[in-house]
């Protein structure tokens, strides 16, 4: 059994294949403490290290120096206002105008399985996957009632937490923070690792000292955001890619979030993870419950690259669903940056005439299709095919591409509405708003209030009604702007800071139908780019728009970062123009190539414009894709290169479950000069197996290829690739 109780000890062990997180009820008052969390350990108690026998002890034996236990026990859980002066998870606001609260051990169950989340996307597992911990915590004089729930997916190597707080009292309360995880870590010599950016340079990779204070990544923009990632990781501060304890938090969530670290008096270190207390409400009459969303929880004993592939196996196999979960997905075309607004029927068959000729799979119509749709600056929130430029209708021309045996994905910005639109003139009420104060416009458009049904139910009907009319196999979900002026005209004063949780439980509520009705519809998230890229959407998308910086060299950035917690199989890339839009700049086709192969690969340029040389070279790429797609789907990621600390190159080796074959991408970014070849040790394979080098046939044992490594010759030039297959023989 991976979690027990042991009663002598009075504490909680929960085991994973490698991981041990110990928590305990302590002293007459039943405080939950947090004992331990690391590499799995055997003891039963290990509570002296919670080192309650030394000063100000505890308040059964010192309750004069009640605060000073309170400020300093490593608390479970930690609530507001009574003494624990470091991050509370839990604040409440009561009649009386009162904050403070304070929880201690009521009850606890342990079960096979693990609870969905009410509205809200997780991890899954069976009974055979996962066991869970609920500990029910209590606070007595606001008749409020804390459910700690833990999940432990032992062969995965997991722990997932989540907070129920129930209203058991005959008062209404407003809840003014619930995060949903704590970790008091009795040390402060770490570093801590989190993911930033903007918009088209998403997920870049930040390294610090953990110092005294607090230092955080966070969202108050309405969406997990291009800014920063619901992720954060604390590790030893000689940890690497494949040395040192790492530990790894990911909030599964899709709006304001924060994940904050707290170095603290002690030297000791405090990391809280939740929905964002920035702005935030939430009013629990009598009875009613709150939930809040999951954090996933990985330790790893083996640095930064274990800690990534734990995530990924998590990901694919417990958070994504549905068709495509494991599958390798159609190689498409987007007419994003092969015609922007400028398309009609004709334009769009040619490029597809084209695409099938060359092996692409799917058409996916972007922006503009609908409405009076020619610019940004209008039409959104009209979901009615624009039959000027579709000329005889959308099922016309998705026959068409039919015929040419493609598919066609169609793209939405279903959360949005522009000020010149039918809906908008319609019900000028139905965006996000504060009435009476002119709303702020980005990209010229307003958010639609999801927190309302009405307003959802339109959504809905509107854009499935689309989806009916024809044969769509596809379907990109884009958002383009944060929320800003939050409020609205239904819900009273004291409930208005709810809208922003209400309006992302809104968005998965409509992601959730639409996956309902067409399950067999691919669903491709995208905000922007990676605006949104979270474990949230991941539950209802299998894969998310990465950036829109198409440049490789960019991306590669962009996918290091990624990869630190999310699976390739995730992350849209597209071969796109050069001069790159974005950025400018000319990379070799093949490049493009070899960068978007780390991701679900696609294109999005005009291929009728495009030279002959480069145009020869798509089907090749699309064997490549074909042939290694398993492996980089389902295969360990091993990240080699790092372009944050090396700007000569990147490399990435992904190495199948059963360590048979291997596939090294490296793209070499700048050239040096007066240098021999370069050494690259691989990583991840059987050290006593031999491994044929498909090009060249040598073969070599794995122990040298990992320990003396491979050769990199002959590349001239910069921002120049190659792949590196080896077989086991
Ligand atoms: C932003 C997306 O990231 C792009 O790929 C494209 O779909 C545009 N929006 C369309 O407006």
């Amino acid at each position: 059994m991976p979690i027990h109780y042991y009663e002598k000890s009075k504490s909680f062990k929960l085991d994973a294949k490698d991981t041990s997180y110990i928590m305990a009820v302590v002293d007459e008052e039943k405080f939950l403490g947090h004992v331990y969390f690391g590499e799995r350990i055997p003891d039963e108690d290990v509570n002296y290290l919670m080192r309650l026998d030394e000063p100000p002890y505890v308040p059964s034996k010192n309750n004069r120096d009640r605060m000073s236990f309170l400020d300093s026990f490593p608390t479970e859980y930690p609530t507001s206002g009574l003494g624990d002066f470091r991050e509370p998870c839990l604040k409440v606001l009561t009649k009386l105008g009162a904050t403070a609260c304070g929880i201690f051990y009521k009850s606890h169950k342990i079960y096979k399985g693990k609870p969905k989340l009410n509205g809200l996307p997780a991890t899954f597992g069976n009974e055979d996957d996962c066991t869970t911990l609920e500990i029910t915590c209590v606070d007595n004089h606001l008749n409020l009632e804390v459910i700690l729930i833990y999940t432990v997916f032992e062969d995965l190597d997991v722990i997932t937490r989540s907070v129920k707080v129930k209203n058991c009292s005959d008062e209404d309360i407003i809840l003014t923070r619930v995060l949903s995880a704590c970790v008091d870590f009795d040390r402060i010599d770490m570093d801590m690792v989190t993911l930033h950016g903007s918009w088209a340079r998403e997920f870049h990779v930040k390294r610090r000292k953990v110092e005294l204070g607090k230092q955080a990544v966070s969202s108050s923009r309405g969406e997990t955001s291009h800014q920063a990632n619901p992720f954060l990781a604390l590790m030893d501060r000689n940890a690497t890619e494949d040395f040192g304890e790492v530990y790894g938090f990911n909030l599964v969530y899709s709006g304001n979030f924060l994940a904050q670290v707290e170095g603290c008096q002690f030297d000791t270190t405090r990391v809280v993870m939740g929905i964002n207390p920035f702005d935030f409400g939430w009013k629990l009459e009598p009875q009613e419950e709150f939930v809040a969303p999951e954090v996933v929880m990985v330790y790893s004993n083996e640095g930064i690259g274990k800690m990534s592939r734990t995530f990924h196996d998590l990901y694919r196999n417990h958070l994504i669903r549905g068709e495509y979960k494991n599958k390798r997905r159609p190689v498409l075309i987007n007419s994003w940056e092969a015609a922007y607004f400028d398309f009609d029927t004709d334009k769009l068959l040619r490029l597809a005439r084209e695409a099938s000729k060359l092996g692409i799979e799917m058409l996916v119509m972007d922006d503009g299709w609908f409405g009076k749709r020619n610019s940004d600056n209008c039409s959104l929130g009209d979901w009615v095919v624009n039959e000027e430029k579709l000329k005889g209708g959308l099922k016309y021309l998705v026959d068409e591409v039919n015929k040419l045996g493609m598919k066609f994905g169609i793209w939405f910005e279903p959360e949005m509405v522009s000020p010149d639109s039918d809906l908008y003139r319609a019900h000028p009420d139905w965006c996000i708003h504060i009435d009476g104060r002119e709303g702020t416009l980005c990209r010229n458009q307003y958010v639609l209030d999801l927190s309302r049904k009405e307003v959802r139910d339109y959504v809905y009907e509107s854009v499935s009604n689309i989806l009916r009319s024809a044969n769509i196999k596809y379907v990109k979900w884009d958002m383009n702007r944060q929320l800003s002026d939050v409020g609205n005209c239904v819900l009273p004063p004291d409930r208005q800071r709810e809208i922003w949780h209400r309006y992302v439980l809104g968005v998965y509520e409509l992601m959730d139908r639409l996956t309902t009705e067409f399950p067999h519809i691919l669903l491709e998230n995208c905000s922007g780019g990676g605006g949104r890229f979270d474990p949230g959407m991941l539950y209802f998308s299998p894969q998310i728009w990465l950036s829109d910086d198409t440049d490789a060299i960019e991306r590669l950035k962009i996918q290091h970062g990624a990869s630190y917690v999310y699976p390739v199989s995730t992350m849209g890339a597209h071969i796109s123009d050069c001069p790159n839009h974005i950025i400018g700049r000319i990379t070799p086709f093949e490049t493009r190539g070899l960068v978007a192969l780390s991701g679900t690969f696609g294109y999005e340029l005009d291929v009728t414009k495009i030279s002959q040389e480069d145009k020869d070279m798509i089907p090749k790429q699309i064997e490549m894709y074909n042939k290694y797609n398993n492996l980089i789907y389902n295969g360990d990621l091993y990240r080699i290169g790092n372009p944050f600390e090396n700007i000569e190159f990147e490399c990435v080796e992904y190495v199948s479950k059963d360590k048979n074959e291997a596939l090294v991408v490296y793209i070499q970014i700048l050239n040096r000069s007066n240098y021999h070849s370069r050494r690259i040790p691989l990583k991840g394979l059987q050290k006593d197996a031999f491994y044929r080098n498909e090009e060249t046939n040598e073969v070599f044992s794995g122990s040298a290829l990992m320990n003396g490594g491979i050769l990199i010759k002959g590349l001239q030039g910069d921002f120049r690739g190659k792949l590196f297959h080896f077989v086991h023989v």
